[in-house]
């Protein structure tokens, strides 16, 4: 029997799958590694954690295994990180990460004085701090002597895929969240390219994420305990990865994750572009395309307030505290902006807030405001979806934050909508195996695949009456950071 190895390339881990041919996971292993914000608002990882992590991490995933049998290998990473090699393909600094929000000025010179209109045109989307162009003009102007030494550009699953291969590639869900490719038709923007002062070659191949872009070279498969011959798939960025993970593929179908950041993906079978800017239109990694919302801070805005202000991993004992008839009903509100917002608002300078304490305020209303906040935020990219006419009334869940029965019922409730809980909850990395199948030969189509592994295990229905509770709730937050708007900056 073939096995197939899923890698979720994350912000605070590496998480590792063997799933075999039936889809069975067979073992799965966690490798965390540090995450730096050298200024406020700015976000870095050294990718030789990603490497450690891979070289440790797949022989303690193949341990009790045989590794002759790993047939092939996908990667659904983190996006928009920019990772630059020299002529030596060695890492020049830090890679820049997609929540990192030191460009607003170089933001703002592209969608104000190229235009939001014309980039919209070239890409299919504007310029967001987190994304790639905006990052490699802001290394222009601040580390000239860095910028003048890259050989290639890529994304932190990019470098995996380098690592295990040698082959320099980027696949087109993942190369759509860069500024740098014309979305609509699968090819570097050579506007955009030419704007950053790129050339052409120093951008990596792209590919079809199923794709096979070549086999893990001898002396790495030894050090991981692989056999010979092992395909590596082109992979995605996270999201289109979770999305093959939960099903999500073809037309009409929605994905919410709540990791790290917090997602909103509309897999379509055309391309579409959101004319407000709200959604970003990429394309998908079952061939097709998405639109998505992205927030920057979701299930970090729990564990920030739990681990590192509360001082507490018992995340089940906190949320059990929180009382059911409190629900709908908390006087406190909270703006998950601790790292600015993307989708829909797309603010570096607004932060995390709360407002509306009184002195009978407890520590579970904190707790619940922050589960509340981050499911209004999510409700506000569904919003924008939904005035594009998509209709949003049943969605897949996945992600650390899925894991807690309360977040999935405050959420169900908020956006009133039916969620379903897949069998395995293990998103990107699900996803990325499930890519290399495809590219294995094992599927023909990413769709096939899905259609065969992924299961609904549970649903989630929204209540009517927590809804209409919820609604007035949604209302009175929505009106909270158009009133703080003007003052973030004076406060930075
Ligand atoms: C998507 C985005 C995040 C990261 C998280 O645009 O920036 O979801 O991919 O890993």
């Amino acid at each position: 029997m073939s096995l197939f190895i899923g890698i979720d390339l994350g912000t605070s881990a590496m998480k590792l799958l063997l799933m075999d041919e039936t889809g069975t996971i067979c073992n799965t292993v966690t490798k965390a590694y540090p995450l730096e914000f050298p200024k406020p608002g700015w976000s870095q990882q050294d990718p030789k954690h990603w490497k450690q992590a891979l070289l440790e991490g797949v022989p303690e995933l193949l341990t009790g295994f045989d590794g002759s049998q790993v047939a092939g290998i996908g990667c659904g990473g983190q996006m928009h990180g920019l990772v630059v090699l020299d002529q030596m393909d060695q890492v020049i600094r830090p890679a820049i990460l997609w929540n990192d929000g030191r460009t607003a000025s170089q933001v703002d010179y592209l969608n104000n004085e190229i235009g939001r209109e014309q980039l919209s045109h070239w890409t299919a989307n504007i310029a967001f701090a987190g994304f790639t162009a905006p990052k490699l003009l802001w290394m222009k102007e601040n580390e000239p002597e860095n910028f003048a030494r890259i050989h290639k550009i890529m994304l932190p699953k990019d470098y995996i895929n380098y690592i295990l291969t040698g082959v320099h590639s980027c696949d087109y869900s993942d190369a759509s969240g860069m500024l740098l490719l014309d979305v609509a038709h699968k090819c570097w923007s050579e506007q955009m390219l030419a704007l950053c002062d790129i050339r052409r070659e120093q951008m990596p191949t792209l590919y079809e994420s199923f794709d096979c872009i070549g086999t893990v070279k001898p002396e790495i498969a030894r050090q991981l305990g692989l056999g010979v011959a092992v395909k590596v798939a082109a992979g995605a960025g996270d999201n289109a990865a979770a999305a093959v993970g939960t099903g999500v593929v073809g037309e009409g179908g929605c994905n919410i994750s709540l990791g790290t950041s917090g997602t909103v993906f509309i897999s379509s079978e055309s391309f579409g572009v959101d004319d407000s800017n709200g959604l970003h239109a990429f394309a998908h990694a079952d061939g097709g395309w998405h639109l998505m919302g992205c927030m920057l801070s979701a299930a970090s805005c729990n564990k920030w307030l739990l681990e590192d202000i509360l001082s507490t991993s018992d995340h089940s004992a906190e949320q059990a505290a929180i009382r059911e008839e409190k629900l709908g009903s908390n006087h406190v509100f909270f703006l998950p902006y601790l790292m600015g917002e993307r989708s829909p608002i797309n603010d570096t300078d607004v932060r995390g807030t709360f407002i509306g304490m009184t002195m009978d305020t407890s520590r579970a209303d904190l707790v619940q405001a922050v589960l509340e906040g981050v499911a209004f935020a999510v409700r506000d990219s569904v919003e924008v979806a939904r005035s594009l006419g998509i209709t949003v009334d049943r969605s897949k869940i996945c992600g650390g934050g899925a894991k807690s029965p309360l977040w999935k019922k405050i959420l169900a409730n908020v956006l009133n909508c039916t969620l379903e809980v897949p069998v395995s909850e293990q998103g990107p990395g699900m996803g990325g195996a499930m890519l290399a199948m495809v590219a294995c030969g094992q599927y023909e189509t990413v769709a096939a695949c899905c259609n065969t592994l992924c299961a609904v295990a549970a649903t989630v229905e929204p209540d009517p009456e927590l809804v209409a509770k919820y609604e007035a709730r949604y209302q009175q937050f929505k009106k909270i950071y158009p009133a703080l708007k003007t003052l973030f900056p004076e406060l930075q």
